[in-house]
This record gives C-alpha cells, structure tokens and sequence, in this order.
C-alpha cells in the first residue's frame, strides 16, 4: 500500500526513528522528512527531505501540494524543560504548528494527523497511580497546558469538521539513535551515555521519582499502529493514554550495574523535580490496549539492554 507522508519535526528524537521506520515501511520516496535545521547524515542520506518551519501554514501548503502528501506526522514541539524557560516561544510553536495541520485536514488538503500529547497533560491534583484515560489534569507547566489545549483541538476538529487526527500521551522515552530534546525524562537516556563514557552521572531529579517511560521501539510501534487502525474503532479523539514500564533513577541505576558493576550515580535535584512531582508515577492504559490492541514489549531490563549494546556498536 503506497501512500505520501510528510514528518514535521523530523530531525528530533522521536521524529529521527519515526522517518526510519515509516521510509521503511512505505518507500523512502514516499516519506517526506522536514525541520528547521538538517538533522543526522543518515537521515538526510535516506529520502526526500525539506527545511520546513511547522509555524508557517503556506510553506507546508507548498510542500503539501508539491509532494501531493495525504498524511502529517507533527512531531515538532518545544518540550517541557525547555518551554519553562521560553513559556510564549513554546506556546506559538506548540499551537500553531497544530492549528495549521488540523486547518489543512480541515480544508481537506490532508487526509490524516498524528500529533502526540504527553504525560504532561495531567498536574499535581491528579491521582499519581494507574492514572486514568479520563481524570482530573489541571497540568501546572507550560507544555502540560499546551499538551492539554492540544488534546482539546484535536477532539473538537474530529467532532466539528470531521477531521481525522489521531494521538497518544507519550511517556518519557528512551532511545540511542537521536539524544532527546529538553524534557524532564531526558536523564534517563542520558545516564546510558555517562555509564559507557564516564562510568558516573550526576542526574537531575531526586532517586525516588517515579514515571512513565517507554523505549523507542515500542513508542514507534504504537504511533504507526494507531495510524493503521480503523477509524471506526477509535473511541479517544483527543489522546490515548499509553504505558510501558515505569522506574525511578535508583532502580535504572540498578538496572545498569547488572552490566556495569562500577556505575555510580549522584542526585542533584534542579527546576526539573517539580515538573517531574506533577506528574503521574504510572498509566492506565486500557482504552489504548482495547481499541487498537497495544501491546508493549520492552521493560526496564530489556531496554538497558538494547540501550548500552546498541551505544557501545555506535561509539
Ligand atoms: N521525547 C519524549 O520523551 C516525548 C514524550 C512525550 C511527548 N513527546 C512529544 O513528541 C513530539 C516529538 O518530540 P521529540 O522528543 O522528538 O522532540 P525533539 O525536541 O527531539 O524534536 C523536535 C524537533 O522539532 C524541530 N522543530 C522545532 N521547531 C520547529 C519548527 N518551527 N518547525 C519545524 N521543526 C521544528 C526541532 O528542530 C527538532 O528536530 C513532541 O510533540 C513532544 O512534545 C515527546
């Protein structure tokens, strides 16, 4: 099945391993990467690609009818470190890159959204365990607001204008292809790098704070599933609720010095601990499961793993 995909944000963390895996899947011809910078030789070496700015409606119009695109992947955002320290850059970037997809679905010159939300969503009031599809958020950073506004569009398009955007609420994720982009998560791929090259890591948050992680593989896996699946059967149009494992730095840590016997770590909690302290230790996941069959394949120890194999072949 041929179909034309452009990836907004291509050159990131996730978007890197998205372009990859999608070039792989439907023809690298067939999948246009696009950022505002070039990202990685091997990607820009694997197929069609754009410097594109997600906030400029027109140039992605142009790239749109040139490529003659039926779906966007939107995978450029400000994350939630980064926008603490920029509040208004992070919300134009993080808004108007989604009306403009969601207004070109509307105007029916795309036939298909991915935009991811975030664990970010939810916020200090919400229950920390097992969090629910539908609970209270009140999300207290600027992304977590962003991410929430978000999920609000996306399901009031789908409803007014029969737009058909699909999401999920991405964990913290882990990878060792592309470092990850300014989140609160961040430590956790990290601290792989520190203990292959400097054998310690002074990490950011405090040992006990638990949250939602995943690893790549599996974030990939779901996104294009969910794209895959009968719209029929989508019950969420704002945005799924998506677990894996969850962990804290002391039991990552531990998870590394199975390998590493020597690995030390320090914690010297910054800014980042309060955004990490408002949000879930752990996902309920069931709508995602039973709707489009999610199912995770990596836990903590799977992914050390894969992690320190794959950084000690690329080093
Ligand atoms: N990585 C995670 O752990 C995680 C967790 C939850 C949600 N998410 C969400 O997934 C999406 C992708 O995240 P990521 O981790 O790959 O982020 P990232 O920061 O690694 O990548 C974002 C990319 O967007 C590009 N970009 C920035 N401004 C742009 C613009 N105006 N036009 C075009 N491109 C622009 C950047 O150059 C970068 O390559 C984001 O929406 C993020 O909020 C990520």
């Amino acid at each position: 099945m041929q179909k034309s995909i452009l990836i907004l944000g291509a050159c990131g963390q996730i978007g890197t391993e998205l372009t990859f895996e999608l070039r792989a899947k439907y023809g690298s011809e067939n999948v246009v990467a696009s950022d505002i910078r070039e990202g990685g030789q091997t990607l820009m070496e694997s197929g069609p690609f754009e410097l594109l700015d997600a906030t400029n409606y027109e140039a992605i119009e142009d790239v749109i009818m040139h490529y003659e695109i039926e779906e966007v992947y939107l995978m450029a955002a400000m994350l939630s470190a980064t926008a603490e320290k920029f509040p208004m850059r992070a919300w134009n970037l993080n808004m108007n890159s989604l009306f403009n997809v969601l207004n070109l679905a509307k105007d029916n010159k795309i036939s298909k959204i991915f935009w991811p939300s975030s664990i970010a969503v939810f916020g200090p009031n919400t229950p920390k365990n097992n969090t629910a599809q539908n609970t209270i958020m009140e999300p207290s950073t600027v992304y977590g607001i962003s991410k929430q506004s978000g999920e609000r569009w996306c399901e009031y398009y789908f409803k007014k204008f029969g737009v058909d955007v699909r999401s999920v609420r991405y964990p913290g994720l882990i990878s060792w292809k592309t470092m990850p982009g300014g989140g609160t998560t961040d430590y956790a791929v990290e601290i792989y790098h520190a203990a292959l090259e400097q054998g310690k890591y002074q990490c950011f948050l405090n040992q006990d704070t638990k949250l939602p992680m995943m690893y790549m593989d599996d974030a990939i896996k779901a996104t294009i599933s969910l794209m895959e699946s009968n719209p029929e059967k989508l019950k969420v149009r704002s945005s799924y609720n998506l677990g894996s494992m969850s962990f804290t730095p002391k039991e990552i840590t531990e998870s590394i010095q199975k390998h590493i016997p020597d690995f030390e770590v320090t914690y010297v909690p910054d800014f980042r601990q309060e955004i990490a302290d408002s949000w879930p230790s752990s996902i309920d996941d069931t709508a995602a499961k039973h709707d489009w069959n999610w199912k995770p394949e990596f836990d903590l120890d799977s992914t050390t793993a894969e992690m320190l194999n794959n950084l000690k072949k690329t080093s």
